[in-house]
């Protein structure tokens, strides 16, 4: 089976897709291509490190959404995509590309959702908005994407404690340690049944 990852940033959460792929935590699947929101991101590094495929697909290539979201499309379709994975990806899906990925496409997200998700709450902000809140917990959610942001079914979950004395930075790292971990143990879980799924549509 074949995975893309889309990615925005530094590419940590890919790197755990990297690595579980190559330590044989994730059995029969390899990444098929990397596509990046915008260049120069250390993502596309560790894509080239490994020997992945990468593209920038964005705003700045793309500035028409429709054309970006067809330019999205051709680049799964070449890699042959079974699961689309967003990994620190910052921008929005057009229902199109989500309409033709139903179901196999995941998100990682640095909070226990559904609190703290949604629009504008992403990244730092997450982690700003839950030590303002006191909350004695936070955590890491991997879901399916549907059409609305951080909303899709829930696939796997993981809590960290808040502890005194917390900065951004130190709950963020807490998280995203989790974050790796949940989004590896998440495509192990999901891989088996997408693999039925491609049957079933060859059998229509
Ligand atoms: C981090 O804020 C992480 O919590 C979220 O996306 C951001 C970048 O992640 N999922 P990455 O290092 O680019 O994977």
């Amino acid at each position: 089976l074949r995975i893309s990852v889309l990615v925005s940033g530094g590419g940590t959460n890919l790197q755990a897709v990297i690595d579980a792929v190559e330590s044989g935590q994730i059995q029969g699947a390899e990444i098929g291509c990397i596509l990046a929101s915008k260049a120069g991101v250390f993502a596309l590094k560790r894509g080239e490190q490994h020997g992945i495929p990468t593209r920038v697909i964005g705003k700045e290539q793309f500035p028409a959404t429709s054309m970006r979201t067809k330019a999205l499309l051709d680049a799964l379709e070449e890699a042959e995509t079974d699961l689309v994975v967003l990994a620190g990806y910052m921008s929005v899906l057009e229902p199109e590309l989500i309409q033709a990925y139903g179901g196999r496409i995941i998100n990682i997200h640095p909070s226990l959702i559904p609190q703290y998700c949604g629009k504008g709450f992403y990244g730092q902000r997450v982690h700003e908005a839950v030590l303002a809140a006191g909350e004695k917990e936070s955590g890491a959610t991997v879901h399916f994407v549907d059409e609305g942001v951080d909303t899709g079914p829930i696939i796997l979950q993981r809590k960290v404690p808040v502890l005194a004395g917390d900065t951004t930075d130190t709950l963020a790292a807490r998280v995203l340690a989790v974050e790796h971990q949940i989004l590896a143990e998440a495509i192990q879980q999901v891989l088996p049944t997408l693999s039925l799924k491609r049957g079933s549509l060859k059998g229509k």
